[in-house]
């Protein structure tokens, strides 16, 4: 099955959100953070299955289905998906800045067995034919989007009747302990600059649900995903989160202030650990349009 691209498909008219982020801005952070997301993509690949299965689940994906992942930066769950799809299934992981991917890329070169194929895409102008994909998928990702009402009219547009979209994005700041605690230390040593605000975007219950109707899906379902890791306190287990999420603040910062913020982060978890482990609870949320 071929996938045929349209070349300027379905131009955004929308206006951004303006609770959304600002796309240039955005379009640096991800530029700046590409190496970091290619160098954790591995040591963090079975907690990303952990979140992977569920989304793959709810957007009910089955073997020789058509899967496309949008916002697949390092390839999650694009791979995931490509080996549930099959042989016989097609998967096309895709991602607004090229950079990104180059992890993704790296890693379907390892892979044994089905393999997603990917493409710079922006998805609020997709390059894809109307209903060439049974399935979409877009973890963390939408929310990073200002026009998203154009990026979900794309979704709708590429769906077949009676496919489906799944998106998993954050649930509230103050559950998820990582981000909260990270962007903390980092916000007193380098001040604010409202760069986490954007993960929160859909925190909201409903809200997202809200915006696929509005974009025409007739019917929505979400549900929560409050998993507690339990991390051992002498290791640095922040880290990936810190280079991911944060990458962008610690470009070019002497070596004495990184240091010092890596401190400061170990300090505030060892303070919350228990018997040497620190519980860091987590909220997910998946959003389901069909
Ligand atoms: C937090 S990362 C998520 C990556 C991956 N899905 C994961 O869960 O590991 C967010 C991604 O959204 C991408 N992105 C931001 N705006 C986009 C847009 N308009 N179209 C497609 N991708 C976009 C960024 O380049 C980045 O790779």
């Amino acid at each position: 099955m071929t996938v045929h691209p349209q070349p300027g498909a379905a131009p955004s008219g929308s206006p951004p959100d303006p609770d959304g982020p600002d796309a240039t801005r955005e379009r640096e952070r991800w530029t700046a953070s590409a190496d970091a997301w290619d160098r954790w993509a591995d040591p963090m690949a079975d907690l990303a299955d952990k979140l992977n299965r569920p989304l793959l689940d709810a957007v009910g994906l089955v073997e020789g289905e058509r899967l496309l992942d949008l916002a697949s930066g390092a390839g999650e769950p694009a791979l995931s998906a490509a080996r549930r799809a099959g042989p016989a299934g097609l998967v096309v992981g895709s991602d607004l800045v090229p950079g990104m991917m180059t992890g993704a890329i790296r890693r379907v070169r390892g892979t044994d067995g089905p393999a997603p194929s990917f493409a710079a895409a922006d998805m609020t102008a997709l390059p894809f034919a109307d209903a060439a994909f049974d399935r979409v998928t877009c973890r963390f990702g939408i929310m990073f989007v200002p026009p998203v009402e154009a990026a979900l009219r794309e979704v709708r547009r590429v769906l077949r009747p009676g496919g489906k979209a799944a998106f998993m994005v954050w649930g509230p700041r103050s559950g998820n302990g990582l981000f909260a605690e990270i962007g903390a230390v980092v916000a007193g040593h380098l001040g604010e600059d409202g760069s986490l605000d954007p993960l929160f975007r859909f925190a909201g219950p409903g809200r997202l649900s809200a915006l696929l109707q509005a974009a025409g899906f007739t019917s929505t379902a979400e549900s929560d995903l409050t998993p507690v890791r339990k991390a051992p306190a002498d290791q640095p287990f922040w880290r990936a989160a810190l280079e991911m999420s944060f990458g962008h603040r610690l470009d070019g910062l002497p070596p004495d202030r990184r240091a010092a913020i890596e401190a400061d982060i170990a300090r505030r978890f060892a303070a919350q650990a228990v018997d040497g482990i620190v519980p860091v609870p987590s909220h997910a949320r998946i959003v389901v349009g069909g």
